[in-house]
């Protein structure tokens, strides 16, 4: 069984005392959820006090981005040693807001991806096809692109510390959410990739998150889907109450 994986990506969003109070907020209200891990994403400079918010409790802290280097001469990254060194568990990686407005390509990701696994951190790997390319009818050859540069060669050990989250571009932040159809034809062809490239245990253990417009109000039918462990939610992450309800969907 996969455990469902529920992430708040607060982008640029939360001065380190508005992340504290998110976290000790959402605390308080989703006391100790069974069955699903919970992770937040702040921007770097509030990692810390996020990270002191939620001590002793299931919320996890990640990073946004990552460097794929330990050290040296690389002017304002953080690498992926001193996100663990942080109380970070996790990153996010390719994010389509880092492939959009800071050139990063499925060439550096799959660099992070490396330099993530060297180091321990685990990640979430964003992929997904912009509007442009869902109606050239690409998305199956650019998803196919982004998760075999991601994935191809890795040691299956290390998948484990993986997860894919498939983020329509066209959805995100526009309240345009994929159907719950159109979601899981997406994460079937996923998984059928992964188990291409690394066997069906790999697949079939593999935690395929839904992002884009993710709402109290829609998750309950994305996470109804099979191949749809979780969700990575922008906007309705900034709110404890409705990221709460996200936390607490049913299936
Ligand atoms: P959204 O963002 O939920 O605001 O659409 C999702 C994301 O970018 O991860």
């Amino acid at each position: 069984m996969r455990t469902p994986c529920i992430a708040g990506n607060w982008k640029l969003h939360t001065n380190p005392a508005d992340a504290g109070k998110l976290v000790r907020e959402l605390r308080d209200v989703i006391g100790a959820p069974e069955g699903v891990e919970v992770l937040v994403f702040p921007p770097f400079l509030s990692v810390g006090a996020a990270v002191d918010a939620a001590q002793g409790s299931p919320v996890g802290v990640g990073t946004q981005d990552i460097y794929h280097e330990e050290s040296g001469a690389f002017t304002g990254e953080v690498a992926p040693g001193m996100a663990l060194a942080a109380g970070c568990s996790h990153t996010l990686i390719g994010h389509s807001e880092r492939r959009t407005y800071f050139g990063e390509t499925n060439g550096s990701v799959r660099m992070k991806v490396d330099a993530c696994i060297k180091a321990g951190l685990k990640a979430i790997v964003c992929v997904g096809e912009t509007l442009e390319q869902r109606e050239n009818k690409t998305t199956f050859e650019v998803i196919s692109d982004q998760v075999r540069t991601a994935l191809e060669g890795l040691n299956a050990a290390s998948l484990s510390d993986l997860m894919i989250a498939y983020e329509p571009v066209w959805a995100i932040g526009t309240g345009k959410t994929a159907t719950p159809e159109q979601a899981d034809e997406v994460h079937v062809f996923i998984r059928n990739l992964v188990d291409e490239l690394h066997g069906k245990d790999a697949a079939g253990a593999m935690r395929i998150l839904y992002g884009g417009s993710v709402k109290p109000d829609n998750v309950d039918g994305l996470m109804a889907c099979e191949h749809i462990d979780g969700a990575l939610v922008g906007g309705a992450s900034l709110k404890a109450d409705s990221f709460a309800r996200i936390v607490q969907f049913s299936r």
